[in-house]
């Protein structure tokens, strides 16, 4: 049975978020990975400027993406919005307003590399700062879920209710923000912008390999959830498996990512090679992936999904959190250095001796 069959039945198998964008006017790009600083946009009629819809082949049924453009010297338009949105700036600079329901109105300003969440349904507004650049960002949202539960789009656009319970502290919109420590892999950050995920100060995660460093950020009070995490020039990451939903971005540094369902080569199945700006979402399956610093800087990479470190979700996403740096010989979700394919490292040493940095895996995967 296609899609299109699906789109003529009324009756069956509505998928009232699809049946929406279809109505917005924008392109609706279907890839595994996009770069979202050329990805051609095309004139937004309900959000002013330009955008598309980004769904990555591993998006899941819960979130989506779309990625937008403000003219040089513009703004968009005014909006508010019943589901959670958490917006990465990838270009340019400028400013965003947000009315909370107290009457209190925050404005801050970002540039590439900030994060930060709109609290559910606070009307707000996005300008650009400079009168000669666009400035471009990707919203992860949590639309696809909340208008397939509700399946009606004024629920979404038009809805008065007032979130009184998220109108958190003034300094979160400062940039400021408060560390919830948790565990390795799970400390939390609250706040609802980060005005430079390039520089922020990030705990060590050594379970995850390589001396590598990570928090979660608890943005806007929101179940739309973002990490990021660090690894050094010269390592890798040792290879984990999710749900899908986790969309990657790149802040610092480039590399590529290897992504493999059980059963399937690890080294010759799905490639994709990032940089600041690169989008993509491992598939449900669910599909191991493992990051591969190549630069001579170290590499950062946050991930935005529905479900996190905050609130709880569904059992198999709290299972998964408890056991996402476990190895999978424990019933985990990780592959320690020791149990992955030797061509993995073989590959990466020589990926990096091409561009003259020194392999510092040594230290890490021990003799073989
Ligand atoms: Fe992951």
């Amino acid at each position: 049975m296609t899609d299109e069959h699906l789109d003529l039945n009324p009756y069956y198998q509505v998928d009232s978020y699809s049946k929406f964008i279809k109505t917005e006017g924008v392109p609706i790009v279907e890839a595994y990975s996009v770069d979202c600083l050329t990805l051609p946009l095309e004139p937004w009629p309900r959000l002013g400027g330009t955008g598309a819809y980004v769904h990555l082949a591993g998006r899941g049924d819960a979130c989506s993406c779309y990625v937008a453009e403000i003219p040089a010297g513009g703004q968009l338009k005014p909006e508010q919005h019943f589901h959670d949105e958490l917006i990465h700036v990838v270009a340019g600079r400028g400013a965003t307003s947000i009315e909370l329901p107290t009457g209190e109105k925050h404005t801050f300003e970002w540039g590439p590399g900030s994060l930060f969440g709109i609290p559910m349904n606070a009307p707000h507004q996005h300008f650009n700062g400079s009168g000669g650049e666009p400035a471009r960002f990707a919203a992860v949202t949590n639309l696809a879920i909340l208008l397939n539960i509700f399946h009606n789009v004024d629920f979404i656009y038009d809805n008065p209710f007032a979130f009184r319970d998220r109108a958190t502290e003034s300094r979160y919109y400062r940039g400021e923000g408060e560390f919830r420590a948790v565990k390795p892999g799970r400390h939390q950050w609250e706040t609802n912008f980060v005005p430079d995920l390039t520089s922020f100060a990030l705990p060590e995660w050594k379970e995850r390999g390589a001396g590598g460093r990570n928090v979660q950020f608890t943005l806007a009070d929101s179940t739309m959830h973002a990490h990021i995490s660090e690894f050094g020039v010269g390592t890798y990451k040792k290879a984990h498996r999710h749900d899908a939903g986790a969309h990657i971005f790149c802040v610092t540094g480039h590399g590529y990512s290897l992504l493999w369902k059980d059963g399937e080569d690890p080294v010759d199945t799905v490639r994709v090679d990032w940089k600041p700006g690169t989008i993509y979402a491992p598939p449900d399956g669910p599909t191991f992936h493992q990051h591969f610093n190549t630069s001579p800087v170290n590499s950062r990479y946050p991930a935005i999904l529905f479900g996190g470190a905050r609130y709880f979700i569904s059992k198999t996403r709290r299972e998964g959190y408890e056991k996402m740096d476990l190895s999978v010989k424990e019933g985990g979700n990780q592959i320690e250095y020791e149990d992955e394919d030797r061509r993995i490292l073989t590959l990466f040493e020589s990926e990096i001796a091409k561009r003259g940095i020194q392999s510092r895996m040594g230290e890490f995967v021990g003799a073989r």
